[in-house]
């Protein structure tokens, strides 16, 4: 490996994997970007620290057609279609798709297909008696071909089409695509939709534009985005725009809310947190870029070409991190009615809000309310049932009391936002963003610098 540094240790006890299983993805890339382009991995290192700048910034600083350059190609194989398949995975667990999907075929469509990365991740997880047909469709062949080569490896009875084209042209987007799918994935592609042209339609116009003639009964999409505001609020977009148009059922993260409590919020967004284990080459790139990136962080939406079911009203999406302030603890969650904020007090906290990852789904019980936190209304669940106080443990000394909970405090999002400081997060909600003019209620990540 290619250490200048050494990898930094783990800052919290890692949990299982959340769903992520490359199998050998992440040596067959590797090998891939060695014999491809003939050089070693650490020659990447920059390419790859300069992909996680330009996502970090306005994404219309990007050319359309980056990934055709070969360092871009090799940098961006060598990282980000791992990470790229990892969410994926990740995403279609946290939506419960793998049940949803047929067993015997299944037919995707990858769309801004890039180096396959999304359909990598399924390769990778997919059954062996499950026949895979991938149709990818982006601007850039050399990407897709890269990407092709590794699926042949990985899975040589795997069916690849790739057609090369513009996603804006209607006309050459539904010949390519051709018939129905049963999975559809926009994998950080509609967060470039505005790149290099003025817009023809908005993201949620082209995926309800792709759905609605694509789709398979019974049939699961999935968006994928960075975890920026950015990122989230293209998401969104979509969101609100399917459910106006489509009306099918979300499977994840949204539990039922009519409109997203966050669809008309310019400070706060909606971004999901998961665990897995980086290949090691990962953990050495995020050394070189000093970013400590030990979990996955993406904003998402899954739905299903189906009759809408009910809901769980007790079930709820955990959206933000855990907030400490005069002995309660506070977390927000999205339910059937949207975002509340759970207030507990400390010592009788449930272990699984209190242990949640951000994007977790809870089971509480509560009575619907509203709080007035310094001048702030918002709806409250007031949890019943709660269990007798627990004793207070001990106040830990010295850097005990710094030391962070598992799961939270993995600080820099997925796709390359600028790391935040190590350490742990702050236990009382945190002080306004500086372009912010109150608390981010989902306890988001730092802001991309250029918007
Ligand atoms: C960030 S990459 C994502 C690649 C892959 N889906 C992944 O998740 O790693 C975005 C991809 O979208 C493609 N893309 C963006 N706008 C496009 C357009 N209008 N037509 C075709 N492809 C486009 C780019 O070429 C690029 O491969």
């Amino acid at each position: 490996m290619f250490p200048q540094k050494p990898a930094p240790k783990p800052s919290f006890v890692r949990l299982a994997d959340h769903g992520v299983r490359l199998g050998p993805l992440p040596e067959l890339m590797v090998s891939f970007v060695k014999q491809r382009f003939g050089r070693p991995l650490a020659a990447h290192s920059e390419a790859v620290a300069a992909i996680s700048r330009n996502f970090t910034s306005d994404r219309n600083e990007l050319s359309p057609a980056y990934l055709s350059s070969p360092p871009a190609r090799a940098a961006y194989l060598a990282y980000y279609a791992i990470t790229g398949a990892a969410t994926v995975q990740t995403a279609l667990e946290l939506a419960g798709a793998w049940q949803k999907l047929p067993k015997d075929r299944l037919r995707v469509l990858d769309l801004g297909a890039g180096p396959l990365s999304a359909s990598l991740g399924v390769a990778a997880v997919l059954p062996a008696s499950t026949r895979l047909e991938v149709t990818a469709i982006d601007g850039v062949r050399t990407a897709m071909q890269d990407g092709g080569q590794v699926l042949a490896t990985m899975r040589p009875d795997a069916e690849l089409t790739i057609h090369a084209g513009n996603l804006r042209e209607g006309r050459f987007l539904h010949s390519a695509a051709g018939g129905e799918y049963d999975l559809i994935l926009f994998a950080n592609v509609l967060n470039e939709w505005s790149v290099g042209s003025r817009k023809a339609m908005t993201p949620g116009a082209l995926v309800e534009d792709v759905l609605s003639r694509h789709l398979a009964p019974g049939g699961v999409a999935l968006i994928v985005e960075p975890a920026t505001r950015h990122g989230s609020h293209v998401v969104i977009e979509a969101r609100e725009h399917l459910m106006q148009t489509l009306g099918w059922p979300i499977l994840a993260p949204c539990r039922g809310a009519t409109q997203c409590p966050l669809a008309n919020s310019h400070k706060d967004w909606c971004f999901t947190e998961r665990s897995w284990t980086r290949p090691a080459h990962i953990v050495t790139y995020d050394a070189a870029m000093g970013h400590e990136r030990a979990t996955l962080k993406f904003s998402y939406l899954a739905l299903q070409r189906a009759e809408p079911e009910a809901g769980d009203g007790k079930q709820f999406r955990v959206i933000g991190g855990p907030m400490r302030d005069a002995g309660l603890l506070r977390r927000y969650v999205c339910g059937p009615d949207g975002r509340r904020v759970v207030e507990v007090p400390d010592q009788q906290a449930p272990a699984g809000l209190v242990q949640a990852w951000r994007g977790d789904l809870v089971t509480l019980t509560g009575t619907p309310g509203e709080t007035n936190r310094q001048g702030r209304r918002e709806p409250v669940l007031q949890l019943t049932d709660l269990p007798p106080p627990r004793p207070r443990a001990p106040e830990p000394r010295g850097p005990e009391r710094e030391r962070p909970r598992p799961g939270f405090e993995a600080n820099a999002p997925h796709r390359g936002a600028p790391p935040r400081p190590h350490g742990p997060r702050p236990s009382a909600p945190r002080p306004p963003h500086p372009r912010s003019s109150g608390p981010r209620a989902s306890g988001a990540p730092p802001s991309r610098p250029k918007k």
